[in-house]
């Protein structure tokens, strides 16, 4: 046990004394920026198994406006707000997520961190020998929404029992320029990493290649496409963009026995299987194959109210979370070897040039070629 967390345990046999188990969990949010604000609005919408006691964020004149918003108390310091909740949703900079998640195990508070859980795999795993070190485990979830994602479930669903070949997942955004700590790979893509990983199962990766460009940004990728592979044969596609003039948000899987393809934007999920295949009577030798498109309904619920509902869920229980530890560090550690793939030396094998390639200059000459004035066409 490390010497935090023995001189926390009797402060929160104390918190605890005066509470019943069915009593809304006391809950707040540090980081009251654009994501904590999201977490702000669903704990408030979350009345009767939760109480929103008040967020935190350093930026003062922020944390006031947005607690007003909500009707909810603006705290002068973690500290302050640690003392009187049992759990928070850690809301701030990632690279903050694990200072701020240790002051809240100190405080024996139970936490929600937003991914990523760490900015490199070393601190994140910091955090879990703190975490294993712990006399009474406390709940600690990473929040990978997508989890949560109706969309995904239904897909989860889908591809039980069934052998998956391959995997691809876009998630395409134009560019808007907030995000200047990050790569599309640890901001976006991260997201696909997840979802990959949890459809995976437990195959093993064996391969990752990948390639990335800068676009709008002077020192990060904008856009990423990454190949993975397990030991099953299973083939993960994953193309992440922040510079692309539409927002794409799909996935689509090809087993041995279907097709199944998601927009999440959509909210639709299809699944193509072959359902006969036969010889034709009357003695021709024609087989008939008939597809089914499955339309498969999608229930609607935001995906951070599920998260967020199941996180209390494992507060009040002492249950293990959904997302835990593990899952944000094994992101994290894919991530890297995606952005590790994208900035190795390019091959030193020679590549055909494109002036040898005749499919290449074909298209160009398409390229020449005037293009017929609006009118006309
Ligand atoms: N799950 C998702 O889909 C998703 C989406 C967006 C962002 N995120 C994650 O959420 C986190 C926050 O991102 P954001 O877009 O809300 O950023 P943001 O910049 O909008 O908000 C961060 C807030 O933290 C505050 N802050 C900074 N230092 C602090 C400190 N020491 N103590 C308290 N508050 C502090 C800032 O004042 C700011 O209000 C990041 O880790 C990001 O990766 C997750």
């Amino acid at each position: 046990m490390t010497p935090e967390h023995s001189s926390t345990q009797p402060q929160v046999e104390r918190r605890r004394g005066g509470r019943r188990r069915d009593d809304p969990t006391p809950v707040g949010v540090i980081g009251a920026g654009n994501m904590g604000s999201h977490h702000v609005r669903t704990y408030s919408s979350l009345g009767g198994i939760c109480e929103l006691r008040g967020i935190y964020d350093l930026d003062g004149e922020r944390c006031r406006a947005v607690a007003r918003q909500f009707e909810t108390h603006a705290f002068a310091s973690i500290e302050e707000m640690l003392d009187e909740v049992k759990a928070v949703s850690i809301c701030t900079p990632s690279a903050l997520h694990v200072e701020h998640a240790l002051l809240a195990l100190r405080a024996g508070v139970d936490v929600l961190i937003e991914k990523p859980v760490a900015l490199t795999v070393e601190h994140a795993q910091a955090l879990r020998d703190s975490v294993a070190s712990c006399s009474r485990q406390p709940v600690v979830q990473v929040g990978h929404i997508e989890h949560f994602n109706p969309a995904v479930r239904e897909v989860a669903k889908l591809l039980e029992g069934e052998h998956i070949v391959a995997l691809e997942l876009q998630r395409l955004s134009p560019f808007d320029g907030r995000i200047v700590d990050a790569d599309v790979v640890q901001d976006l893509m991260l997201h696909d990493v997840h979802v990959l990983l949890a459809l995976a199962g437990e195959h093993a990766l064996t391969d990752v290649h990948a390639v990335g460009r800068r676009v709008r940004s002077p020192e990060l990728d904008d856009y990423a496409v990454a190949t993975l592979t397990f030991d099953d044969g299973l083939i993960g596609t994953l193309v992440a963009s922040r510079v692309t003039e539409e927002k794409i948000r799909r996935l689509s899987a090809t087993t041995e026995q279907s097709h199944v393809t998601v927009d999440y934007l959509r909210r639709t999920v299809e699944r193509c299987r072959s359902t006969h295949l036969e010889l034709d009577g009357g003695g021709s030798r024609t087989y008939r194959q008939e597809s089914l498109l499955e339309r498969v309904f999608v229930p609607i619920e935001e995906p951070l109210v599920a998260q967020l509902r199941s996180f209390l869920g494992c507060v009040r229980e002492r249950d293990a979370p959904e997302v835990g530890l593990d899952m944000g560090i094994r992101c994290l550690a894919v991530v890297q070897a995606i952005r590790d793939s994208i900035s190795r030396k390019p091959s030193s094998s020679k590549l055909p040039s494109a002036q040898a390639d005749r499919t290449t200059s074909d298209f160009a000459e398409v390229r020449r070629r005037p293009q017929p004035s609006p009118a006309a066409a």
